[in-house]
């Protein structure tokens, strides 16, 4: 018999800070940055994101997104015997946030590990995590996307510091006789590092370079609505299926003009599209299973439907997985 991994229960969290552009607009302007919600909502679709406090890491955001998660799926954290934490904001250089995480959640023992692909992280995550279960070398795995992005932020630079937001989403990943995840493509482009970065890094005990996001949003755009496009066919092609078998988009959650473009392309109406970046901004790896839990908890995404997820951000890196509920 064939063994698959299937998502079996779905979890998210963000902190209480919520700010409205109305109140990012008020406190930037306390340090003489200019912008506004109008802006704001015409180039990306973004209404509000919330950031952490002082204090709070990746760890913490996913420690509630997988509790919530498992309690889902029905199982305790002992059940599970892989964590996959997609993320760009660890907690420490080392270890990963997955440990930090495992230890905190009580599910000591297994294998635990980060994955670094930005926003693509929880596709990457996802990919990873499919195939061990397949393999035989997981059996359940927590797969989460966790971020504290306000800490990579310029507040001076009014071209990034509107578009992120921290949070957090997991999912319950078992094995499974029948699919569950039927196909996934991943990509990554090393000549496109310099267009979305943080180029800081520790050294000799300094951050040597600069710690704070860098961003060429046009050249970001141009590049995210072709590969978006590209990875969801080649994934419906590797699935034997076609766009009419989506039943939901759920694309990164980065600006609704690429959301709106990726649905064209597919041929999709918006309304089978999961849209989430007008509450959360964009939360670069949380994004998708943040999207999907909100999706799954409002009833929309019911068992059975098939579902495509699409990540893309800084590397470049892009992926697709299509995956049945
Ligand atoms: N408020 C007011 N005005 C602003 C702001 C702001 N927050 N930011 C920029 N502007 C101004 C610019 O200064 C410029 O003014 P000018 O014409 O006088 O020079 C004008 O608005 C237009 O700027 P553009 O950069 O051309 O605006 P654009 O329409 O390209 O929108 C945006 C910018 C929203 C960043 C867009 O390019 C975008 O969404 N890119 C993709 C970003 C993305 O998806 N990033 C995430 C990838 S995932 C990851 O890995 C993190």
């Amino acid at each position: 018999m064939r063994r698959y991994s299937r998502v079996t229960g779905t979890g998210s969290y963000v902190p209480p800070r919520r700010l409205t552009n109305a109140d990012l607009v008020a406190e930037l302007a306390v340090k003489g940055v200019e912008t506004s919600d109008d802006w704001i909502v015409e180039r990306t679709g973004i209404r509000a994101r919330y950031f952490v406090a002082d204090g709070i890491y990746s760890s913490d955001l996913g420690l509630v997104a997988c509790k919530n998660a498992l309690q889902a799926a029905g199982l305790q954290a002992t059940d599970i015997d892989l964590i996959i934490v997609a993320t760009s904001t660890p907690d420490m250089v080392f270890p990963s946030t997955a440990c930090i995480l495992q230890n905190k959640l009580g599910a000591n023992g297994g294998a635990a590990f980060d994955v670094q692909a930005v926003c693509s992280g929880f596709v990457y995550a996802l990919t990873v995590a499919d195939a061990m279960i397949r393999t035989g070398a997981a059996n359940k795995a927590l797969v989460v996307g966790a971020e504290v992005f306000s800490r990579l932020l310029d507040f001076t630079d009014r071209t990034t510091c509107v578009l992120f937001g921290d949070g957090a989403g997991a999912v319950v990943l078992e094995a499974s006789d029948t699919p569950g995840i039927l196909a996934s493509d991943l990509h990554a482009d090393g000549k496109y590092v310099g267009i979305l970065c943080v180029p800081g890094h520790v050294s000799n005990g300094h951050v040597l370079g600069d710690p704070l996001l860098k961003m060429d949003g046009q050249a970001v755009f141009k590049l995210a609505v072709g590969v978006l496009e590209e990875a969801a066919r080649a994934t419906l092609a590797k699935a034997g299926k076609a766009e009419a078998d989506i039943d939901w988009l759920i694309p990164h959650q980065a600006n609704i003009r690429i959301m709106q473009s990726t649905a064209k392309k597919l041929k999709l109406p918006m309304d089978k599209v999961v849209v989430t970046v007008d509450q959360h901004g964009n939360t670069s790896a949380a994004s998708i299973p943040l999207a999907l839990d909100s999706a799954v908890r409002a009833g929309r995404i019911q068992p059975g439907q098939n579902l495509m997820l699409e990540g893309v951000g800084g590397g470049f890196t892009w992926g697709a997985v299509f995956l049945t509920m």
